[in-house]
């Protein structure tokens, strides 16, 4: 069994993920909304890679024999200003789940929990990947703009990205 203080910070960090999928849920939807079905499906693909980095948690607490306790989730807003500003938004979040890893990594290691601490690594280098993706995408509408033809070959960029499920131990 999980410390008492590890099992309650990943039980608060599957809020977390669920809600960071909540958001691109709510994203994807507000490019749908727009007829923008590329970028509508690099949100949905964001979306369900979240739901996989709740469950990885969840089926490690329920492999210590800890318990899961699913938190509230807050909504998650629904109307953005512009393409940029949505990427700026999930960069934004990106960052602060980082932060919410690291502090994880903080209390396994003060805990002295080492199959926590290995766990964590692989969110570690997760979240690279993650902040990379977003900072590219911002990169790309910065030179786009408002041009309609740059968006359009964004969108089918975006069409191709495809969700592979995470094989979760
Ligand atoms: Fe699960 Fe995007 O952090």
């Amino acid at each position: 069994m999980l410390k008492k203080k590890v099992e309650d910070a990943i039980n608060k960090q599957i809020q977390e993920e669920l809600y960071s999928a909540y958001l691109y849920l709510s994203m994807s939807a507000y490019f749908s909304n727009k007829g923008l079905a590329g970028f509508a499906n690099w949100f949905d693909v964001q979306q369900k890679e979240e739901r996989d980095h709740a469950m990885k948690f969840y089926n490690y607490l329920l492999a210590h024999g800890s318990k899961v306790k699913l938190l509230k989730i807050d909504e998650p807003g629904h109307e953005w200003k512009s393409a940029i500003d949505v990427f700026k938004a999930g960069l934004k979040h990106e960052q602060h789940i980082t932060e919410c890893i690291n502090n994880l990594v903080d209390i396994a290691e003060k805990e002295k929990d080492r199959a926590t601490f290995n766990l964590l690594q692989w969110y570690i280098d997760e979240q690279v990947e993650e902040e990379e993706n977003a900072r590219t995408i911002i990169e790309k509408l910065s030179l786009i703009k408002t041009d309609s033809n740059g968006i359009f070959m964004l969108d089918k960029e975006l069409s191709a990205r495809v969700y592979v499920p995470l094989v979760i131990a």
